[in-house]
């Protein structure tokens, strides 16, 4: 069996970028990839030696699992370049735990440490002049794995590959979202795997978040499976609610992603002397507030979403406005995250990670 040693990346170098051909002020989210993707294969039980080649097209068979079963997981990160050209990841420990954790609840084998530090810190390197400085920029960081194995057994499979490839992004939202708060589907059960950065937990989305912006709505805020009376994530991004000066958001549970953004929004508060309680938020409860003045904002928080503004939500027909306040929870959020990850403030918790 060969022995990998991490440290040993093989690296193969593009020839020709495509920088030059990319306008970095008019960014579409996830639509430009960087000229290198990181690849590692696992075979003969065990992740092989780890490559970084040109971004290609891939070879699959078609009978690889991931394409019948789904048996893939992925996270969402970002890189960030302060003034002085120096490269910052943003809690990067978080997004490898979870990958993992996705991982085991998919079958997956779990990837290393040191494969997964190394090969991102050497790609992020390589694909430096791809992030650019400046509030609202930044390299979205997509790693994820697939099922390789050409076999449509329904069981896990023998091979897997381990990806990761890198975006440059601006927002993901450009304006405050409408959303609908689900009545009849679901995104998520007790004992499946909402928890966890499954593909299919989103492919699962698209259709009612469909029904959803036929209705003029941008996204679907997600609801308890059982009984629909309690306002869960949405999707892309947890969600926050603020009623008088008070923050409200859900507990994590097998249905709810564990967000990196939400658990530093709850720790920020906490930092600027903001009340949030985390426990369940009814629908009764947050109607009963829009229709009484007291709900001031909702807001949602995610890596690619970074801090997004609620406009608007309907349930059982009922449509609320909410007015968008110019001291609001959301721009502080947004502005005191956005300066610790561009190191552009005090980071006394230790989030930032220097590539
Ligand atoms: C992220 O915020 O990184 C996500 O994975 C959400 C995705 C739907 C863009």
């Amino acid at each position: 069996m060969v022995e990998t040693n991490p440290n040993e990346i093989v690296v193969v170098k593009s020839e020709n970028s495509k920088i030059n051909t990319v306008d970095f002020d008019n960014l579409t989210f996830g639509r430009v990839f960087t000229d290198h993707m990181f690849v590692c294969d696992f075979e003969d039980g065990k992740w092989q030696t780890p490559k970084i080649m040109p971004y290609q097209p891939m070879t699959i068979e078609p009978s690889a699992r991931v394409f019948h079963y789904g048996q893939a997981v992925f996270e969402g990160m970002k890189a960030y370049k302060d003034e002085d050209g120096k490269i910052f990841l943003f809690r990067p420990e978080q997004n490898f735990h979870r990958i993992n954790k996705s991982a085991s609840r998919l079958a997956i084998p779990e990837f290393p440490e040191n494969y997964f530090f190394n090969g991102l810190e050497t790609l992020l390197k390589m694909e430096s002049d791809w992030i650019k400085p400046g509030l609202g920029n930044s390299l979205y960081i997509r790693p994820f794995v697939i099922a390789t194995e050409p076999a449509i057994s329904a069981s896990p499979a023998a091979t897997y590959r381990f990806m990761i490839i890198c975006s440059p992004a601006k927002a993901y939202y450009n304006k405050p979202v409408r959303v609908l708060f689900a009545e009849k589907f679901s995104r998520s059960a007790d004992g499946g795997v909402g928890f966890a950065k499954a593909a299919g937990n989103y492919a699962a989305q698209f259709y009612p978040t469909g029904l959803a912006q036929k209705k003029g709505f941008d996204q679907i805020i997600w609801t308890d499976a059982s009984t629909h009376k309690y306002l869960e994530e949405a999707g892309t991004m947890n969600i926050f609610f603020r009623i008088g000066d008070k923050l409200i958001t859900a507990p994590t549970s097998d249905r709810i992603l564990d967000g990196v953004t939400r658990k530093s929004v709850i720790q920020l508060a906490e930092d600027l002397g903001i009340d949030c309680e985390v426990r369940p938020v009814s629908v009764k409860e947050i109607k009963e507030a829009a229709a009484d003045g007291s709900l001031k904002e909702i807001f949602g928080a995610g890596t690619a979403a970074v801090i997004s503004p609620v406009s608007a939500f309907e349930h059982a027909d009922d449509v609320f406005e909410i007015p968008q306040l110019e001291a609001s929870y959301a721009s502080l959020f947004k502005k005191t995250l956005t300066s610790i990850q561009h190191n552009l403030s005090d980071d006394k918790h230790g989030w930032r990670h220097e590539v």
